[in-house]
């Protein structure tokens, strides 16, 4: 009994065998030098199975009824779920103020709108982006559709998602004006306005499922941000060329400052748009970034207090679409 207390020891093998599993199943990537993560994570969760070696835990997870559970509580150990209201406010802006307006008008006949945050965790990025187009639509809203798609890998993240409720945290970086308009305050708890709560929709997905990300439909923007940094090219590619196929034609891709898609096989070429970290299909950019110029030629600088660097070589000459 003492040993269970102890974190069992993850030998070499054991780690080359977890990691197969793991890439295979999420597209997470977990390098050598990331041992000790994979062991500090799952320690507790041998412990919790009452499992003191990581062989039976491994067959635990390849073999048996309970395998898929197991990968569900394994993903909730293994994933990061760092995320914030109002995260990276520069990149919302360029979304809000040189993206939205013009969807809004180029959907003014079908007045629906559908934007998919993908890789959400608990929910704080698909409720600011409603937050954000119910302030530009104001009582207009009434007339129109607008769907706002949260997806996550990990149930436990989107069990918070789906009560709406957050701690002081998860509001460092959201206004006073904003909390004030769109959350009711509870103690140390930020209720989020029931009316942008109805506003998002949150579902499981897998993003290496790629008949599942299909069944969700054609998306007018996707955000998908501080998950493709968990992923090795491979991954990035065939998750990138999925939201290929889920993005309209004049839509539009937002990734995390600190992820590039420079060096990928993939059909998007950048927006030239400081702080916009924003992507566009290739061949369509005059639709969907009108007046602005693609293919890389402005450095890209990360927000404050990061040390992520995105700058693009000389040798990329910027297009100008329209
Ligand atoms: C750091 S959070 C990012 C949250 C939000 N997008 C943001 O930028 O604030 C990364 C999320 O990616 C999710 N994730 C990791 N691998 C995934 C996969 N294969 N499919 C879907 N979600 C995944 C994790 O569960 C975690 O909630």
């Amino acid at each position: 009994m003492a040993d269970l207390l102890k974190d069992p020891v993850m030998s070499p093998q054991q780690f080359a065998k977890l990691a197969t599993i793991i890439y295979e199943r999420s597209g997470i990537h977990f390098p050598e030098n990331k041992k000790y993560v994979l062991e500090s994570r799952l320690g507790r969760r041998l412990q919790e199975l009452e499992v003191d070696d990581y062989d039976q835990y491994i067959s635990f997870l390849s073999v048996g009824p309970y395998r898929d559970d197991e990968f569900q509580e394994m993903f909730n150990k293994i994933t990061i779920n760092e995320t914030s209201f109002f995260r990276n406010e520069p990149q919302l802006d360029v979304f809000e103020k040189q993206f939205l307006g013009r969807l809004l008008e180029s959907r003014g006949t079908s007045k629906r709108l559908r934007m998919w945050s993908a890789a959400c965790s608990t929910g704080e990025e698909p409720l600011t982006l409603a937050m954000q187009i119910h302030r530009t639509l104001g009582l207009r809203l009434m007339d129109w559709r607008v769907e706002v798609l949260g997806t996550d890998i990990s149930e436990r993240a989107l069990a918070v998602a789906a009560e709406g409720k957050y701690a002081d945290y998860a509001v460092r970086s959201t206004s006073p004006l904003i909390k004030q308009k769109y959350f009711k305050q509870d103690g140390p708890y930020w209720t989020v306005d029931p009316a942008i709560r109805q506003m998002v929709h949150f579902e499981t997905l897998n993003l290496k499922d790629r008949l599942g990300a299909k069944r969700l439909g054609k998306f007018d923007v996707i955000f998908c941000r501080n998950v493709m940094i968990y992923f090795d090219d491979a991954m990035r590619a065939q998750v990138i060329n999925m939201f290929h196929d889920q993005l309209a034609d004049d839509g539009v891709l937002f990734i995390g400052h600190s992820e590039s898609l420079r060096g990928l096989n993939v059909p998007f070429e950048q927006v030239n748009i400081p702080q916009g970290f924003v992507y566009v299909k290739k061949g369509h950019a005059k639709e969907a970034a009108p007046n602005m110029t693609v293919g890389g030629g402005l450095p890209q600088t990360p927000p404050s207090g990061t040390s992520a660097t995105s700058t693009t070589p000389a040798s990329l000459t910027p297009r100008k679409v329209a």
